[in-house]
């Protein structure tokens, strides 16, 4: 339009990756992560959950959790994870059982891929690091097993390291705040494990990554999240969450 000039357009806010463009980012006001932070950790010295995984930093126990914790529910760990530490106390104990009496021992919990896994694990453990597991990023995920997620579950819950994770729950819990909708499509994973990282608050990454489990799981579900007792329903960008919308 003569004599009237076109504003610069904006820079797209697009989480779609666009072939040979920059990847995603998830961009956060300074202040929304400080209120994230602590409202997180609040919320979680109030109503985190007592689990026994979290009275311990001993390596072979964190690792057992976060296998168990794959793809079954907490409930259904707990009395498998005790009856587990009291058969296999240490890595060396487990990497000794034969594999067929170790599989029976994980029934019921099913994915029985993960004790075979758990197993092969604990024989490397014991042959490679004298059955302890390293706290460094990639020797961890050298592992036949351990993925991303799990070399910072043990980052973060063993040594105690500012080590980003992103499961289901946490991937819910960022893009609904942070992006907006119901759940995140795969195209943003990049951008939320950055997020997840850019988001620890220096020397708490312990608490912080236990509360983002606690929080999606029981606030933030994947069902009906319970936004009304949301302590970051004020900048959330998915709230309200409805279903129906
Ligand atoms: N799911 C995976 N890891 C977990 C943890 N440490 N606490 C609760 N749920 C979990």
């Amino acid at each position: 339009m003569p004599g009237k000039q076109r504003r610069p357009a904006r820079k797209s806010q697009s989480l779609e990756a666009r072939p040979g463009g920059p990847p995603p980012t998830i961009r956060v006001l300074p202040a929304q992560k400080r209120k994230f932070r602590e409202r997180l950790l609040k919320w979680y010295t109030r109503h985190g959950r007592d689990l026994p995984w979290r009275r311990t930093r001993d390596p072979y126990h964190i690792l057992v959790s976060e296998i168990m914790l794959q793809q079954t529910q907490v409930d259904r760990v707990l009395p498998k994870y005790q009856e587990w530490l009291v058969k296999y106390p240490t890595m060396e104990r487990l990497a000794q059982s034969p594999l067929a009496e170790v599989k029976k021992t994980w029934y019921p919990l099913g994915y029985n891929i993960r004790p075979m896994r758990l197993h092969s694990i604990a024989c490397e453990s014991v042959a490679r690091y004298g059955g302890s597991l390293p706290r460094d990023q990639e020797e961890l995920m050298a592992f036949k097993g351990i993925g991303r997620y799990t070399a910072g579950a043990i980052r973060s819950f063993a040594f105690e390291e500012d080590a980003p994770i992103l499961d289901t729950n946490v991937r819910r819990v960022l893009h609904r705040i942070f992006v907006g909708g119901e759940s995140a499509p795969k195209t943003q994973t990049t951008a939320l494990w950055d997020l997840s990282q850019a988001m620890i608050p220096k020397g708490r990454c312990y608490d912080f990554n236990q509360a983002l489990m606690d929080f999606g799981a029981t606030v933030c579900g994947a069902r009906d999240p319970y936004c009304l007792l949301c302590p970051m329903k004020d900048f959330c960008k998915t709230y309200p969450f409805d279903r129906r919308a």
